[in-house]
């Protein structure tokens, strides 16, 4: 149980490596305005996302195996609203990836000072799930 609890961290950082590092890429590649420039962004992004999906992969994964080795954990309330935060990290996921997609084929609708905002939300989401985990308040 330790064990899987602590490969769940290992690859919860992994994955925040991404949802913190993705969009701040997104906040200069919106403000850049040459070729190769631009071109840099894309790999950058690209190879950030898969990375940050094995992270994703890897957490649930992990997570799972906790709630399927221990069927306790889903009588607790902290951990229905940690799941809905989760829920709501996939949704960010997936959001980044659309965003990718954009920026990949030059289309990018946002300004640097909306990605500065957009790469707030996983910092709350971090607080949020972090405090339920550890303090389990309810
Ligand atoms: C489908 C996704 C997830 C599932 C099913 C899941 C499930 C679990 C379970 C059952 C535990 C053990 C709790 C305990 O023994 O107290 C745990 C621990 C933990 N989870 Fe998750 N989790 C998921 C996603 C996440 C995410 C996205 C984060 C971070 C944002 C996270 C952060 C943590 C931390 C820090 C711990 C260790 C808490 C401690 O024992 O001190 N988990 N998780």
């Amino acid at each position: 149980m330790l064990w899987l609890k602590a490969f769940h961290v290992i690859f919860m950082v992994t994955w925040f490596a991404g949802l913190f590092y993705l969009p701040r890429l997104y906040v200069y590649h919106a403000s850049a305005s040459d070729q190769p420039g631009r071109q840099r962004f894309k790999i950058m992004e690209r190879k950030l996302f898969v990375m940050m999906t094995i992270g994703a992969t890897f957490t649930t994964l992990f997570g799972v195996w906790m709630l399927v080795a221990v069927p306790g954990y889903l009588k607790m309330g902290w951990l229905h609203a940690k799941l809905t935060f989760v829920i709501a990290l996939f949704a960010y996921h997936a959001w980044c990836y659309r965003l990718l997609v954009d920026f990949r084929n030059d289309a990018n609708r946002h300004d640097e000072r909306w990605y500065r905002l957009f790469n707030e939300v996983p910092s709350i989401l971090l607080i949020a799930i972090v405090i339920l985990v550890v303090v389990k308040p309810f």
